[in-house]
């Protein structure tokens, strides 16, 4: 059953009657660019057919009613929504009706259902987000164009920068509300303007592979924090507005410093070669440019962890043309290029290096562009 129809049985269930209507948003994978949102960069991220669901009716009573198969349900006075006083996946919705939210909102009765793996570093808390905010958008009659959404996806992190207080930069919220079916989206992250950029590896016989190392991602851990900080404290030191500025970070004395910010501006010129590829139809040299990535991120910026280099090496080493740890690190997933006929033979591998090393039992997916946040269809 998809995410749509379970938010609906969902809502039935547990709130009882119908919901004004049902709207679903996906999670996301990036293809390249990784750890630059927060630095003004470039990204390449694709939505996942994978999304979270939220059947939503409106009510006029000041209560919003939440309830979420899996995770405790909660009810919450909306005058009574501050920042940081709402615990776990509560804070997400509530911090988006904070963000979002018209002036007047008088509640609703929201039931949540998801297929995005919750921990598994492909936005499942984005994908919630960006479906309540499409919901109230549409409830509410505010503009959901892609001017609209753009907004919407900014309003998204604001909830999750100043109402959960996790400090990310925004791609996945965008990604979320603008991703297009058999497109990866250029997303310049000064901007907010968006290509998008034909994407079908299964038309040159190539399938992406998403390998979830089982190993919990955790974003609020104060690592992504700290690099984050590390990257506008070396903006600051080669007295530019950000790390989108430079070339250059020689001028930089510390060394960590260097490293962390030498990964922005190498992962920008990546994400650049990455699209000139793939406008010239050349879907394989994206395999050097996901190797030469994930090199980075390990070594320069130290968000990798075992997990993640155990099936990015496994993989490599099975034939996938490239491979490298995607979203915030630290646990999470991977994403390989493989030839589609070794898809097995390279998910075999990565299992077996994990077995070998004592580490959790990935899970797999084979994955492709899909659309962005949308109305599901009545049943
Ligand atoms: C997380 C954050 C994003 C981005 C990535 C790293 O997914 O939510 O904003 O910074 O990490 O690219």
């Amino acid at each position: 059953m998809s995410a749509c129809t379970d938010a609906r049985t969902l809502f039935a269930h547990e709130l009882g009657g119908s919901p004004d209507g049902v709207w679903c948003a996906p999670g996301r994978v990036n293809l390249i660019g990784e750890h630059v949102d927060y630095a003004d960069g470039l990204c390449l991220p694709m939505a996942l057919e994978h999304c979270t669901a939220v059947a939503v009716r409106r009510r006029a009573d000041g209560i919003l009613r939440l309830r979420s198969a899996g995770f405790p349900g909660t009810d919450i006075t909306v005058t009574d929504i501050v920042s940081h006083a709402v615990p776990g996946w509560a804070a997400y919705v509530a911090g988006v009706v904070w963000a979002v939210g018209p002036a007047g909102f008088g509640g609703a009765d929201i039931a949540v259902a998801s297929d995005v793996p919750v921990g598994a570093g492909l936005s499942s808390s984005a994908a919630l987000e960006c479906a309540v905010a499409l919901a109230l958008a549409e409830l509410f009659g505010r503009a959901t164009d892609d001017t609209g959404r753009a907004a919407l996806a900014s309003a998204c992190m604001r909830a999750e920068n100043d109402f959960v207080g996790v400090p990310t930069g925004g791609m996945d919220q965008q990604i979320s509300l603008r991703g297009r079916a058999g497109h990866a989206m250029l997303l310049d992250c000064r901007t907010g303007t968006v290509r998008h950029v034909p994407f079908d590896p299964a038309a040159d016989g190539l399938a992406l592979l998403v390998v979830d190392t089982a190993a919990p991602h955790r974003l609020v851990d104060g690592q992504y924090a700290q690099r984050r900080r590390a990257v506008e404290d070396a903006a600051r030191q080669l007295g530019v507005d950000s790390l989108r500025d430079t070339d250059s970070v020689a001028a930089l004395r510390d060394t960590i410093l260097s490293r962390r910010a030498r990964h922005v501006v190498t992962e920008i010129g990546r994400v650049r070669a990455a699209v000139s590829a793939l406008d010239a139809g050349d879907v394989r040299a994206l395999g050097p440019l996901l190797d030469a990535s994930h090199r980075s991120l390990r070594d320069d910026f130290e968000v990798s962890s075992v997990e993640l280099d155990s099936a990015v090496d496994a993989a490599r080493d099975a034939g996938a043309l490239g491979a490298r740890m995607v979203g915030g690190g630290f646990g999470g997933s991977a994403l390989a290029l493989c030839e589609a006929a070794a898809v097995e033979k390279i998910s075999h591998a990565v299992r077996v290096a994990a077995g070998r090393r004592g580490l959790p039992q990935p899970r797999f997916w084979k994955v492709a562009p899909a659309a962005g946040a949308r109305r599901c269809a009545r049943p």
